[in-house]
C-alpha cells in the first residue's frame, strides 16, 4: 500500500506575519484576517459552531449532498483528479470517493499538519487512490505544483465546499475563481463543485452569527488570544464583545470585535488605545443569489452552471464547467 505523499509550499515567515497584524491592528479602522480565527481552539468552535441549532449551512449543504448526489454524479467526472480546497479532516471529499472513483486525491490545506491525520486513515481505507496533501495558502490564488498530477491527463475536479468562497470580498472572490479555472487545466469535463450560502431573510441570518450559547461569540473572541500569541500583543479578552451585523445592501455578515471599555492594547514596540464602542472587524461573509453567483463563475471563466439548492433555497451546491 502506497503511503499519501505530504508537501508543504511556502509559509509565511513569523515576523512578517507579526508585521501584517500589527500594521492592520493601528489603521483607523481596524481589521485582522479571518484565517487568524483558526488556530487549534478556533478550528474546534468552528466544529462546534457547525452543530448550533443556528448555523443552518453546514447540514444543508449535507442534505443537498444526500438527497442530490446521484443526479450528481451523472454531471461530475469520474476517475478524475479531485482536488479538496481547505480538505481539514477530509470527511466531504470522503463521502464522493465511492460514487466517483478518482484516481488522485489531492487535499490542499494551509498547513500539512491539519491533514497527516487524516490522509493517514483515507489511504488505508483506499488504497487505489493516490494521496497527496499539500500545505499551502490558496487565498490570495490556487497554483498546482507538478505533484499534483499533468492537469492533460485526466480531468480535474476542484471541490470547494462549506460556502468559504463567502469569506471573500466580491472582487477577491473573482480573482480566486479566475485561479481556480485555470488549475481545472485542459482535460474534458473538468470543473469546480463548490458550496455557496444564499440570500435570506436577515433574522435567520442574524441568529446564525450570534448564536444564543454564545459559540460563535467565543470563536470570534479566541481570535484575539491567537493574535497575542503571534503578534506579542496584550488584548484582554473581556474588554472585547462580538458583533455580528447582517448589511443588507451588500449580502454580508460582518463580524467584529467591540471595545466594552477603552481598552489599551501594548506590545513590545508600540500601543493603541481602542475607545469604547471602537471595533475591530475580524470577517465578512457574504450571501449571494443563484443568479449572482452564476455570473461570477462566468467571469471567472466557467462555460456552465449547473444549481442544486435545498427546498428552501437556504444553501447552493453548484457545478461549474470549466
Ligand atoms: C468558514 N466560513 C464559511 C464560515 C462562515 O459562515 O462564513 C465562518 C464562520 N464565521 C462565523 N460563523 C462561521
Amino acid at each position: 500500500m502506497s503511503l499519501p505523499r505530504l508537501l508543504q509550499l511556502h509559509q509565511e515567515s513569523p515576523a512578517a506575519i507579526r508585521a501584517e497584524l500589527l500594521q492592520n491592528l493601528q489603521t483607523p479602522q481596524a481589521h485582522v484576517s479571518p484565517k487568524y480565527l483558526y488556530d487549534a481552539l478556533g478550528s474546534r468552535l468552528f466544529e462546534a459552531i457547525t452543530e448550533l441549532p443556528e448555523y443552518y449551512p453546514t447540514r444543508t449543504e449535507a442534505a443537498i449532498f444526500s438527497a442530490c448526489l446521484p443526479e450528481m454524479t451523472r454531471h461530475l467526472p469520474h476517475d478524475a483528479t479531485l482536488i479538496d480546497l481547505g480538505a481539514g479532516n477530509c470527511a466531504k471529499a470522503e463521502r464522493l470517493f465511492e460514487a466517483l472513483a478518482p484516481r488522485r486525491y489531492v487535499a490542499v490545506d494551509i498547513s500539512v499538519d491539519f491533514l497527516r491525520a487524516a490522509l493517514a486513515r483515507l489511504q488505508r481505507e483506499h488504497p487505489r487512490i493516490d494521496m497527496l496533501g499539500l500545505g499551502t495558502d490558496f487565498s490570495s490564488g490556487l497554483a498546482l505544483p507538478p505533484e499534483a498530477g499533468r492537469a492533460e491527463d485526466a480531468a480535474r475536479l476542484l471541490f470547494y465546499p462549506g460556502s468559504s468562497i463567502g469569506n471573500f470580498m466580491p472582487h477577491a472572490a473573482l480573482t480566486f475563481l479566475r485561479s481556480v479555472h485555470a488549475a481545472c487545466g485542459s482535460a474534458p469535463g473538468s470543473g469546480l463543485l463548490i458550496g455557496v450560502d444564499l440570500v435570506k431573510d436577515a433574522v435567520e441570518l442574524q441568529a446564525a452569527y450570534d448564536d444564543a450559547l454564545g459559540v460563535t461569540a467565543a470563536f470570534n473572541k479566541n481570535l484575539l488570544l491567537h493574535v497575542n500569541r503571534l503578534a506579542g500583543t496584550d488584548f484582554r479578552v473581556a474588554d472585547w464583545q462580538h458583533v455580528a451585523l447582517y448589511d443588507t445592501e451588500h449580502h454580508r455578515i460582518e463580524m467584529h470585535l467591540e471595545a466594552v471599555r477603552a481598552a489599551r492594547v501594548s506590545w513590545p514596540e508600540g500601543a493603541r488605545t481602542f475607545a469604547a464602542g471602537e471595533r475591530i472587524h475580524t470577517e465578512n461573509s457574504y450571501k449571494w443569489t443563484p443568479a449572482g453567483f452564476t455570473k461570477l463563475l462566468q467571469d471567472a471563466g466557467f462555460r456552465s452552471a449547473t444549481v442544486w439548492t435545498d427546498p428552501a433555497a437556504r444553501f447552493a451546491v453548484v457545478w461549474a464547467q470549466a
